[in-house]
This record gives C-alpha cells, sequence and structure tokens, in this order.
C-alpha cells in the first residue's frame, strides 16, 4: 500500500466513523448547531466543482405572470382557460418547473404546515428522537438527515421528516403531534391540486383531462418536510445536490428565504442555475422523470438544487412528490401510445415503478441522468 493509499484508507475509515457518530446523534444538523457548532464538520465538506461556482450567478429572473419568465408564475384560474394550458405546456416542455397562484390549497393550510414543520424541527432533540430513522419500512412517518448519508460523496445541510400519506394514511398518533393538526388537511388538499394539474397537463398533450389520472399518477403521495438551518459555512455546502426527483409531479411550498435553483439549458429567458424565487401564497410544481419517461420526452424532469442557508433563520420547505403507489403497482409505464407514432417514436421502454424506483436507489449517490437508463436506442 502507498503512502496515499494509507492515507486515503485512514481518511475513509475516519469518515465512516464520523458519519456514524452524527447519524448516532439522532438529533441532524439541528443537533449540531444546538451542540454550539461554529464550523461544519468535513462530512459535509462538497467537492469544490459539486459547489456553485461564481461563473454559475445568475440574477434572479423577473417574476412576470404573463409566462414570460424563466420559471413562470401562472393563475390557474385565469381566463380563458386555453390560454392556461398553452403557459402549462409551456414551462413543462421547457424549464420543467412553474410555480402556481389561485391554485386552491388554502393560505391558511400552507401557513400552517410551515409553522408546524418549524415547531417539529425546532423542539428539544428528545422528542424528534424517537422518529429518526432511515428504514422505509419501519414505519409511515420518518425523521433523518440525509437519506443517503452513508453513500453519498458528502452530506447535505438538511433535516427531513418523510410522511407516507396515500394511497394509506398513518393513523394520526402516528404523527408527531405538531404535525398532527395539519397535515391530512394540507395533504388532501395538494392531492386536489395535483388531480387539476395533471388535468392541464393532459390537456396540453391534447388528450382527454382525466387521462394521467386514470393511469394512477397520482395515487400515492408523499410528504418531505425539509429543514434547512443556518449554514456557519455556506460556501462549503450544500442544502440538496443536483438532482432531479423520481415521481410524476412535485408540488413544492416554500418559506421567504429562497435558495432553490434550477438548471436551465434553453436559450432566451435564462440558462444556468436560475434561483425560484418565493412567490408569497404561490406553489411551485416540476415535473418528475415518470412524467417525462410516460411524455415520451415532451414534459422534462429538470435538475435543480437548494444551496447551503446563508441566513440567520432556518429554511423550511416542503415537498410533496405525487406518485404511482409502490409495492401493489405491478401496470407498466411507457410513453402514453397516443403520443407515439411515425416521426415520434417511442424514446423510453416501459417500466415498473418497482424497477425505476429499484434502480433509483441502486444508483445512491449518483443522482442524474437517472431516465437515460432506460432510454431505448434510436
Ligand atoms: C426535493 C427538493 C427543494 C427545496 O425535496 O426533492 O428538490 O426547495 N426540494 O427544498
Ligand atoms: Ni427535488
Amino acid at each position: 500500500m502507498s503512502l496515499t493509499e494509507a492515507v486515503a484508507v485512514a481518511d475513509g475509515y475516519n469518515r465512516r466513523r464520523e458519519l456514524q457518530a452524527f447519524d448516532d446523534t439522532k438529533a441532524g444538523v439541528k443537533g449540531l448547531l444546538d451542540a454550539g457548532a461554529t464550523s461544519i464538520p468535513a462530512i459535509f465538506h462538497h467537492p469544490p466543482d459539486s459547489l456553485p461556482q461564481p461563473r454559475d450567478h445568475h440574477a434572479a429572473t423577473p417574476v412576470t405572470t404573463d409566462g414570460g419568465a424563466a420559471v413562470p408564475v401562472i393563475d390557474l384560474l385565469a381566463a380563458p382557460r386555453e390560454e392556461v394550458v398553452r403557459l402549462v405546456r409551456s414551462a413543462a416542455e421547457t424549464a420543467g418547473f412553474f410555480q402556481v397562484v389561485n391554485h386552491g390549497v388554502p393560505g391558511e393550510a400552507m401557513a400552517a404546515m410551515i409553522a408546524a414543520s418549524r415547531r417539529f424541527n425546532e423542539q428539544p432533540a428528545e422528542a424528534k428522537r424517537p422518529y429518526y430513522t432511515r428504514d422505509t419500512a419501519a414505519r409511515k412517518v420518518r425523521f433523518y438527515s440525509n437519506l443517503d448519508l452513508f453513500q453519498s460523496l458528502a452530506a447535505c445541510w438538511r433535516d427531513t421528516v418523510f410522511c407516507d400519506m396515500a394511497p394509506e394514511p398513518p393513523l394520526p398518533e402516528e404523527l408527531p403531534e405538531p404535525l398532527r393538526g395539519v397535515m391530512f388537511e394540507y395533504a388532501d388538499a395538494v392531492r386536489k391540486l395535483a388531480v387539476w394539474v395533471f388535468e392541464l397537463l393532459s390537456e396540453s398533450l391534447g388528450l382527454g383531462g382525466d387521462h394521467l389520472s386514470k393511469m394512477g399518477c397520482g395515487e400515492s403521495l408523499k410528504v418531505a418536510i425539509n429543514y434547512y438551518p443556518p449554514c456557519p459555512e455556506p460556501h462549503l455546502t450544500l442544502g440538496n445536490t443536483r438532482h432531479t426527483d423520481p415521481t410524476f409531479l412535485t408540488v413544492l411550498l416554500q418559506d421567504g428565504v429562497g435558495g432553490l435553483q434550477v438548471l436551465l439549458d434553453h436559450a432566451g429567458a435564462g440558462s444556468g442555475w436560475v434561483d425560484v424565487p418565493p412567490v408569497p401564497g404561490a406553489l411551485i410544481i416540476n415535473i418528475g422523470d415518470l412524467l417525462q419517461l410516460v411524455s415520451n420526452g415532451r414534459f422534462r424532469s429538470v435538475e435543480h438544487r437548494v444551496l447551503a442557508n446563508k441566513n440567520t433563520t432556518a429554511r423550511i420547505s416542503v415537498a410533496s412528490f405525487v406518485d404511482v403507489g409502490v409495492g401493489r403497482d405491478t401496470r407498466r409505464y411507457g410513453p402514453i401510445q397516443e403520443l407515439v407514432h411515425g416521426g415520434n417514436p417511442p424514446l423510453y421502454r416501459s417500466v415498473t415503478v418497482e424497477e425505476f424506483v429499484g434502480h433509483f436507489y441502486r444508483k445512491g449517490s449518483e443522482r442524474r441522468a437517472r431516465l437515460d437508463y432506460f432510454k431505448l436506442e434510436q
């Protein structure tokens, strides 16, 4: 063994031990701050080329409601409806991200969801510890820091509560007390919004309004509450590394802190890493990998990331992953027949969700270009 190899092995060993020690606290990143951390442990240091580069920096795209912005804000109740369908199509085919207002999720439920998320995370560590696990089969409500802690190259400055809400919701008593009063109402409202958005997306593909819902795209809902504590060295780490969502659709609620960025590659309105700025009252919708697959590449599941929180207060986001149920679901999902014809051959082979999700976990830290695995030779 060369000296470099010996150092690497020793480093690897220490890293493994540090990860285990961090995980054993069951107190997450918030626990490090509570213990007085003024710098970030080495396990959170990302390789320099994964960190935001000075040349990445693009001014926040101006927010407009006319669909002209890179990540547009769309009023779902604007008339005429064909115009809403056109804006949704255009956003789904380019940025893969859009924000919606007049979306039917009550503002009070959104505010209560953020407040409850803060209350859960800011309780003493002892109250959160019983929920701490990364075993997805252990229970319907799980608290953890970095699901891929032991697989990824570097940990992110974020703690998460993950709740399986549909098709089989938890019992009220399975939810931590701070979340009990709001979670069911919020999840129901998000599911209704998802049905509405699937309708607009179906119509924008020239299909009947109920096409995507009938395929079962909205049967399952998983809610991830992300808590991004203030970071003492935000230039060394990330809140979430670049990735696409392995879902059909994601509905994201964020508070006013900001930090979400989407990687745009189209000419015009913006390219490179572009901020998705907080818009009061709005929800963010993004296309997931499975919707890119069934739309035969018309809709785009676009990479996004979250910067480490430079603010002095924690950032909270609530990501609702709209999906088909895994386990019970043996259906195969492939490009929708009506979208595949002579000039438009299928780009992907069909997959079961189990196969898709299995691939997702096998890939571990390689969270990019996942869909390419299912691409057909052209
Ligand atoms: C996610 C995600 C973005 C955010 O949870 O998949 O991309 O702003 N979250 O928290
Ligand atoms: Ni995401």
